[in-house]
This record gives C-alpha cells, sequence and structure tokens, in this order.
C-alpha cells in the first residue's frame, strides 16, 4: 500500500524563484490497484510521481510504502527501494542514447540483488524476455539514438519491468504513440496488473485512463478527484 499524507513539494527552496508545486497532497493506493493519474500541463503530475517513485524528496508531510516511512530513510536505503521495487518510466525516457536497446534494459537488473545473483547469459535472457513483451525484441541490438519515439517508449517500459517492480509507475508512457501501439502497451500494463502489480499511470489520453480502474485528477498541486 502507497500512502501520502499531506505532501507539500517546492521547487527551489529558500530562493527568490520558490515555486510550491504540490499542495498537500494526501492519497492512498492500495497494492494491485491500476490507477491514472490526470490533469492540464503544469497540474504536478510528474512532480507527485518522482515523489511517489522516490526519485525526488518534498518538505513535509510524510510518504509511506507499505508502512514505511521514506522521509526517514537514508539515500542507499532509498536507492535501494528504487532498484527493487519500483519501476519508472520518465517522461523523457530518460534512456542511454548511445547504448543498444538490450544494454539499456539490462542496466537495472546490474544494480539490483536480483541480478547480481545471475550471469551475464541469464540476465540478457531476462533482459530480452522484456523486449518481447513489448515487441522490440527484433531491436535488441540497435542503438536507441536510432529509434523512434514509440519504440524509445517500448524500451523505457522494459527496462521499468525488467526487475520485477510491485509498484510500475509510468509519465505519458503513451503520449508518443499511435492508437495501435497504445492499445499494444495498455495491454502490456493490464497484464502486470493481472500479475498483482501495482500501476500508476500518468496520462493525457482519455482511453488510457478508462482502462485504469480510478481515475485522480489533479489541478494546480491539488487533487481535486479521485482520491
Ligand atoms: N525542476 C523544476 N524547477 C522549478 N519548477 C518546476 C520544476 N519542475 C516542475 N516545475 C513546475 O512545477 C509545476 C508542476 O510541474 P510538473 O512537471 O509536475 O507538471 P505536469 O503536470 O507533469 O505537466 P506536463 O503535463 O506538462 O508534463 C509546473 O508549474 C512546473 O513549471
Ligand atoms: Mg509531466
Amino acid at each position: 500500500m502507497l500512502k501520502l499524507d499531506k505532501i507539500i513539494k517546492t521547487y527551489n527552496k529558500g530562493k527568490n524563484n520558490a515555486f510550491e508545486a504540490l499542495h498537500g497532497i494526501s492519497l492512498t493506493v492500495e497494492s494491485g490497484e491500476m490507477v491514472a493519474i490526470v490533469g492540464t500541463s503544469g497540474a504536478g503530475k510528474s512532480t507527485l510521481l518522482h515523489i511517489l517513485a522516490c526519485i525526488d524528496g518534498y518538505d513535509s508531510g510524510e510518504y509511506y510504502i507499505d508502512d514505511m516511512v521514506i522521509g526517514k530513510l537514508s539515500e542507499g536505503k532509498m536507492a535501494d527501494i528504487r532498484n527493487e521495487k519500483i519501476g519508472m518510466v520518465m517522461q523523457d525516457f530518460a534512456l542511454i542514447e548511445e547504448f543498444t536497446a538490450l544494454d539499456n534494459v539490462m542496466i537495472p537488473l546490474d544494480f539490483a540483488a536480483r541480478g547480481k545473483k545471475k550471469g551475464k547469459k541469464e540476465r540478457k535472457e531476462i533482459a530480452i524476455k522484456m523486449l518481447e513483451m513489448v515487441q522490440m525484441q527484433n531491436f535488441a541490438d540497435k542503438p536507441v539514438n536510432s529509434l523512434s519515439g514509440g519504440q524509445k517508449q517500448r524500451v523505457a517500459i522494459a527496462r521499468a519491468i525488467v526487475n520485477e517492480p510491485s509498484l510500475i509507475l509510468a509519465d505519458e508512457p503513451t503520449g508518443a504513440l499511435d492508437t495501435e501501439t497504445t492499445r499494444e502497451i495498455m495491454k502490456v500494463f493490464i497484464d502486470l496488473n493481472k500479475q498483482g502489480k501495482t500501476i500508476i499511470i500518468v496520462t493525457h489520453d482519455l482511453t488510457v485512463a478508462e482502462q485504469c480502474s480510478r481515475v485522480i485528477k489533479i489541478e494546480d498541486g491539488v487533487i481535486i478527484e479521485g482520491n
């Protein structure tokens, strides 16, 4: 279970360009839910997702994952949680452009304890299986900078799920995709959800939001619907 309790997040805190992006967000997401976060550009969706992903901190309030108080954890422990419990698809993909698709997908395996127990050959097999899930196996050896936007997005999804995280967060994962590819990608998320994973998707696409069991609407840093 994830729980946010009155989270406030300010960018450039203490400077004259300080900006409070989240004004006290309270939200509970049960394990196994599939949730959409919608809202206009600049509403605070990515900010919220980065906090949920333990990529960014917050000023006040508290974030709990399974009763663990995230704000109290050391940097090292946060990194362990990021690697082992959470898969994040960033809005800008955050892939290493010069690396191949396969090498990008293998990166989280090289860091997580799950990967360390495995030899290189086995890690490669796992990564290829992930690329198959998003139908990118034929592009495994292509450098990411030679792929289309939709192909990059699929590689980013494969990388996010390679450590079998229990929580998958995706920031506009279908933003650059056509209707058919959007359907395929949503099938991947729905299948993962059926396996019991908790999924949170930020989206502008109503057809994507409709496939989630709950829609949370955020406006100007406040949740106005769905919590
Ligand atoms: N690094 C930053 N420094 C300063 N302000 C920021 C930073 N990141 C975001 N903001 C501001 O915080 C607010 C929320 O941004 P956020 O990226 O969370 O919006 P969003 O809902 O994801 O928008 P979009 O749909 O365009 O991706 C915006 O007003 C934005 O300008
Ligand atoms: Mg965003």
